[in-house]
């Protein structure tokens, strides 16, 4: 860890451990980029470069990453939640910008509080808006883009804004390209009541009283489609299997946990194993730094201003 310096543009740099932005613990130092505005985040992506949200997906090698480690902040972390009365019609509602630092879990709070509905089924979520978004991230009871009506994304090239109908959005996938920045969105929602916005959201946590509370990136691997992958992976007989400090969960198989203590390698060696068990191909959901061909390709383009491409 290094004292913190400011950039050009005024963003905060600092070197630091990587596993504190983790919900699994783990990974190494980076130099991070704190950025509170366009045009620091503009500056912070004219080198090699990834995007860090809530870390709640993320497996990072224990001797960190080379890139730059961009953190969203300030404004670009804050919500506006005031209805925007040229977009809303009757109870259809579109909000103010939403930054993409922002913590999911207090924002799905705060829209239950209002008795605004569609974003329900993200409860229990721990990641960032723009995580969230970039991996539409969701439960069978409802996902991000349920809630999405327009989004501000930074390419290399530019700022562009976009409807979710411009993208192929699917399961844990928001067909927006790796190393592209989710900076603001706006959300679309349904007026409701606080008593009915609770009742949904409560339906979508019961689904997840048999997940671990221990320190953990979620499911390791995606649904391949008909059986689960926690089940696939129970009926490996794998439960409880343990590698240095990581541990496949006794109470869901599809979550490795850090028992204190676990390294990148010892969570690899699990995902490792389990491929070798399991019969079927499994697709990993989490993400790997700095991971190969799974890790996210860095940008090296230069500073440019930037132009709305699409309104
Ligand atoms: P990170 O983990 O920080 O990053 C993940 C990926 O998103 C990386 O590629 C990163 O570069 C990219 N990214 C981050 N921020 C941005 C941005 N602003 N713009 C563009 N790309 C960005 N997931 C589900 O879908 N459903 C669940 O029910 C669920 N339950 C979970 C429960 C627990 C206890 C935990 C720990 C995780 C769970 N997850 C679940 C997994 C995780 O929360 C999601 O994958 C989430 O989308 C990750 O978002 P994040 O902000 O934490 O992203
Ligand atoms: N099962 C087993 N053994 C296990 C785990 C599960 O037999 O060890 C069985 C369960 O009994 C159930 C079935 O598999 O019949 C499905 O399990 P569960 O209801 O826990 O759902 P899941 O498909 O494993 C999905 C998401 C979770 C999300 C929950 C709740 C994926 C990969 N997982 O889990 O998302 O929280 O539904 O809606 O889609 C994540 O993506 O990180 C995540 C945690």
């Amino acid at each position: 860890m290094t004292a913190a310096s400011e950039s050009q543009t005024g963003a905060r740099v600092q070197r630091l451990p990587l596993a504190r932005f983790t919900t699994l613990g783990v990974g190494g130092e980076a130099e991070v980029w704190f950025v509170a505005t366009h045009e620091q985040l503009a500056e912070a992506m004219s080198a090699p470069y990834r995007i860090l949200g809530g870390g709640s997906n993320l497996v990072i090698a224990d001797e960190g990453v080379p890139e730059r480690v961009i953190r969203l902040s300030g404004p670009l972390a804050e919500r506006d939640l005031t209805p925007d009365p040229d977009l809303s019609e009757g109870d259809a509602l579109v909000t103010g910008w939403v930054g993409g630092g922002v913590p999911l879990p207090g924002l799905v709070r705060a829209l239950q509080k209002l008795g605004l509905g569609n974003l329900e089924g993200t409860v229990g979520i721990p990641a960032q808006v723009g995580g969230a978004v970039w991996m539409n991230a969701g439960t069978r009871y409802g996902e991000m883009f349920d809630g999405l009506h327009t989004l501000e994304i930074a390419t290399p090239d530019g700022l562009q804004v976009l409807s979710p109908d411009d993208l192929r959005w699917g399961y844990r996938n928001s067909g927006i390209p790796r190393g592209h920045i989710v900076t603001r969105v706006r959300l679309k929602l349904q007026r409701s009541t606080p008593e009915e916005v609770l009742a949904k959201m409560t339906l979508a946590d019961t689904a997840r009283k048999g997940q671990p509370k221990m320190k953990t990136p979620g499911c390791a691997f995606k649904n391949p489609g008909g059986v689960g992958a926690g089940r696939l992976i129970d009926e490996a007989g794998l439960k409880g299997t343990r590698v240095g400090g990581a541990l496949i969960a006794p109470e869901h198989a599809n979550f490795i946990v850090n028992l204190g203590g676990a390294t990148a390698g010892d969570v690899h060696a699990l995902l490792d194993l389990i491929r070798q068990r399991v019969g079927v191909p499994l697709e990993l959901e989490y993400e790997l730094w700095p991971g190969g061909a799974q890790g996210q390709a860095a940008s090296t383009s230069t500073s440019r201003p930037w132009a709305v491409e699409r309104q």
